[in-house]
């Protein structure tokens, strides 16, 4: 996630350099993380994630900028989330990707290993303790961030279209423009429930570790054409500049877990987790063996019954009566 810089330039492509600068980036609790499933722990007191206001959004237009580093839509603080161990409101949104010549990275989480091309951070502060943003920021409970990776899709997505249809409104770094208010809960995945907590940092400078993640195990679709907006329109540098450079790439590199737990809001199904198409599978499988089963049982009987009627029906049948006594 990325916090309001006004002066200071991050690199992305200096990462490792982060720290010299910024102490923190090298501290032992930053984000992003790889989420290891098999080693995430099962912890059943973890509520589903409540959005608060998420869907009042009001008459009042939101506000839409390019920091250089990213897109940033800023949120009324009548919204907020239930759910965590404080009360929080809402800050502001925004989105790292990649690079529009590969799908394969742009989101900071990743899970088993695996980046998908884009994620959606919404930033809150710890309300119930903290005055505002800034008295929260550099606190240990001080933030909470939604964290939804973002897959492609067939179908646009109407929720991201509210964003990445106005990109080309703020292509230069610096600038600002206002979009229509709109559903910000369309933007998270329908499974609430489902999600990795853990206790991290922001993920550009300076780092601050204080962070309570949520990252939803449900992804969200956009389309391809979505998606090579955000990775295209965009530029890192000013109106006027005279060596324009696209704003791609702009996630971190995975940070060290180093003893911290991951903790997950549900059980996993065995060993193996299912995808949703092995799961129809199986399921079809099934089905068609039952039915299979009832033809064959079916045809079985039916088998024996005429068999026996063949067998015993001449049998039992009245001898005919015979001629001679009825002549006698
Ligand atoms: C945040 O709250 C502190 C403490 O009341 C105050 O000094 C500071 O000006 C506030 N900052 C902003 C950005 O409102
Ligand atoms: C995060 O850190 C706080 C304070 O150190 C601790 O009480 C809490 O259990 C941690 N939460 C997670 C999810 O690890």
């Amino acid at each position: 996630m990325l916090y309001m810089l006004v002066s200071i330039k991050i690199c992305l492509k200096g990462q490792p350099q982060w720290s010299e600068f910024f102490p923190d980036c090298g501290g032992s609790g930053q984000s992003p993380i790889d989420v290891d499933t098999s080693t995430a722990q099962y912890d059943p007191n973890l509520p589903p994630i409540k959005p608060l206001g998420y869907g009042q959004h009001g008459t009042e237009p939101f506000s839409l900028s390019n920091n250089g580093h990213t897109v940033v839509v800023s949120l009324p603080n009548w919204m907020g989330l239930a759910g965590l161990p404080y009360q929080f409101t809402a800050v502001q949104l925004h989105l790292h990707w990649g690079n529009g010549a590969s799908i394969a990275t742009g989101s900071e989480h990743t899970i088993n290993g695996h980046s998908t091309p884009a994620e959606l951070h919404i930033v809150h502060y710890n309300s119930e303790l903290y005055e505002n943003f800034s008295m929260a920021v550099t606190k240990r409970d001080g933030l909470a961030v939604l964290g939804v990776l973002m897959e492609v899709g067939e179908e646009t997505n109407e929720g991201y279209g509210s964003i990445v249809n106005y990109l080309s409104r703020i292509r230069h770094a610096g600038q600002k423009a206002p979009i229509p208010a709109f559903d910000v809960q369309t933007l998270l995945p329908s499974d609430l429930h489902s999600y990795y907590r853990y206790n991290g940092s922001l993920t550009t400078p300076p780092c601050y570790q204080s962070v309570l993640w949520t990252v939803f195990a449900e992804t969200v679709k956009i389309s391809m054409p979505q998606l090579m907006k955000l990775d295209t329109v965009l530029y890192s540098t000013e109106e006027g500049s005279g060596q324009p450079s696209v704003l791609q790439d702009n996630f971190r590199a995975t940070q060290p877990i180093n003893q911290r737990p991951v903790f997950a809001s549900f059980q996993r199904a065995g060993v193996k987790i299912y995808t949703k198409g092995e799961i129809a599978a199986i399921v079809i499988g099934c089905l068609c063996g039952c039915v299979g089963l009832a033809v064959v049982i079916r045809f079985v009987v039916k088998t024996i019954r005429s068999t026996s009627s063949w067998d015993v029906l001449p049998t039992v049948r009245p001898a005919p009566p015979s001629r001679s006594s009825s002549d006698s």
